[in-house]
């Protein structure tokens, strides 16, 4: 066994505000008991800590210090770096190049290529990788896609010649969270993430994405940067990266953190009375720089995910970014809209007032102060908005390629009945 497949120790690194290479910023250790009860470790360097740019790796839980932290949550991986770890395609990518059944969450860290989410990355070494400097460009998106498929129908991958080349296109596929297949692309203006269809897809997801993002846009939402991209005769949306910055030495990177470690929460839905927008919140406006403008918007994201029956709005589809010292709520991304059967009631999967995750517009303005606005304001929010869904959507899903037929799939998602029921609070407490 390679040191690597057994590590239960690693380096953490860090690209500083402002920089374009890392640092050594801290050590993290992962150890199982004989209970299963895994507990990490994270202690930071003590060159690390005199030096007078350095920044925490997460403003909450793994304030800038001298002690040594420990948890038990998310199986020993402080939540911050579990946002720099490959979730469910990323892995499955991961272990489709080892050969492995399993492989361990130090393993994950370890054996995912550094275009990771954020700032971070990991190795044995003291002395930090140097940058990566070779991305998959856009010109490769044609073979990326033909690995994603093969990647899904767990085919066999080429052998013989084309084997180290396939490798190779592979090792850079992507380390960025999320389920569905994706890799990262680099063209001239910098670093984009391309979220790829799925032959079993229900309807041209990458197009529906694109219009959400686009309607979001129209209803006030600062949404992720995006473009559709034609390969062979699929389309992939692309999306530009937040939390990467093109400059002539190479990229800055953002630190960046979910909303599940904002919440100090489990991704398991049994851990799912933490979460929520009302928690969320009062975690935005600790942290952010700019509370008067983040906390209206996380409201806006909320309604909107309501608004077109959002229900995959879990804590790792919002994120905090901080590309130099300060923290601010990300652009939105993965807005996607869910045509469910009930036309009563339907639920987020955060919970958003008093009444629960109900997406209800009474149940949306029942906490509205805590999103630091008035009553009268949330409502006309809410208000606007949701002209903007009912008006607006079909014109910009059109425009945006989406085909009629997909649009009549998809129309049920938006301004659903129940948004507007007045129910009383205690029938759904
Ligand atoms: N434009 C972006 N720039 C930087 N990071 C991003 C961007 N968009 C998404 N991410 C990161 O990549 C992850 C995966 O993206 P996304 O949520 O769109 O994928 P997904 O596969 O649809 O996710 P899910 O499993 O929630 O359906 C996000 O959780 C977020 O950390
Ligand atoms: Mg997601």
């Amino acid at each position: 066994m390679s040191s690597r497949e057994s590590a239960t120790e690693c380096y953490v690194y860090i690209t500083l505000p402002g920089e374009t290479s890392f640092v050594t910023a801290a050590r993290f250790a992962l150890t199982t008991n004989r209970q299963g009860v895994s507990t990490g470790r994270l202690v930071y360097g003590r060159s690390y800590l005199e030096r007078e740019n350095a920044v925490p790796i997460d403003p909450v839980e793994l304030e800038l210090s001298s002690r040594t932290f420990s948890t038990t949550r998310l199986r020993g991986v402080f939540g911050a770096l579990r946002d720099a770890a490959p979730d469910a395609w990323g892995r499955r990518v991961i272990k489709k190049r080892s050969g492995k059944a399993e492989l361990s969450e130090m393993n994950y860290l370890l054996f995912s290529p550094d275009d990771r989410a954020g700032a971070l990355g990991f190795g044995l070494d003291q002395e930090p990788p140097a940058p990566l400097r070779k991305f998959n460009q856009t010109m490769d998106l044609e073979r990326l896609q033909e690995l994603a498929d093969a990647i899904i129908a767990d085919e066999d991958l080429p052998q013989g010649a084309e084997a180290a080349q396939v490798q190779d296109l592979m090792f850079g596929v992507t380390s960025m969270g999320g389920a569905r297949p994706k890799a990262v692309v680099e063209d001239t203006e910098g670093l984009w993430i391309a979220k790829f269809n799925r032959k079993d897809d229900s309807w041209n997801e990458a197009r529906v994405e694109r219009a959400m993002l686009e309607l979001g846009r129209e209803c006030g939402l600062h949404t992720a940067e995006s473009r559709i991209t034609t390969i062979g005769n699929r389309d992939a949306l692309l999306l530009k990266r937040f939390d990467r910055q093109k400059t002539d030495s190479g990229y800055r990177r953002a630190r960046m953190l979910s909303a599940l470690s904002l919440l100090r929460a489990e991704d398991t839905y049994q851990d799912r009375d933490k979460w929520s927008y009302v928690f969320l919140v009062e975690e935005l406006r600790r942290i952010s720089s700019q509370p008067k403008i983040d906390a209206p918007e996380l409201f806006r994201r909320m309604c909107f995910n309501a608004m077109i029956s959002n229900s995959d709005d879990h804590p790792r589809n919002h994120a905090l970014i901080a590309p130099n010292l300060d923290w601010t709520l990300s652009p939105a991304y993965d807005l996607t809209p869910d045509p469910l059967i009930n036309e009563e009631r339907r639920d987020l999967a955060l919970d958003c007032g008093d009444m629960g995750r109900y997406a209800n517009a009474r149940n949306l303005l029942s906490q509205s102060a805590r999103f630091l606005l008035k009553p009268e304001e949330a409502k006309a929010i809410i208000d606007e908005m949701e002209e903007i869904v009912r008006n607006r959507w079909y014109e910009i899903a059109r425009r945006e390629g989406v085909t009629d037929k997909d649009c009549e799939k998809i129309a049920r998602a938006f301004a659903y009945p129940g948004f507007r029921l007045d129910i009383a609070e205690t029938a759904y407490a």
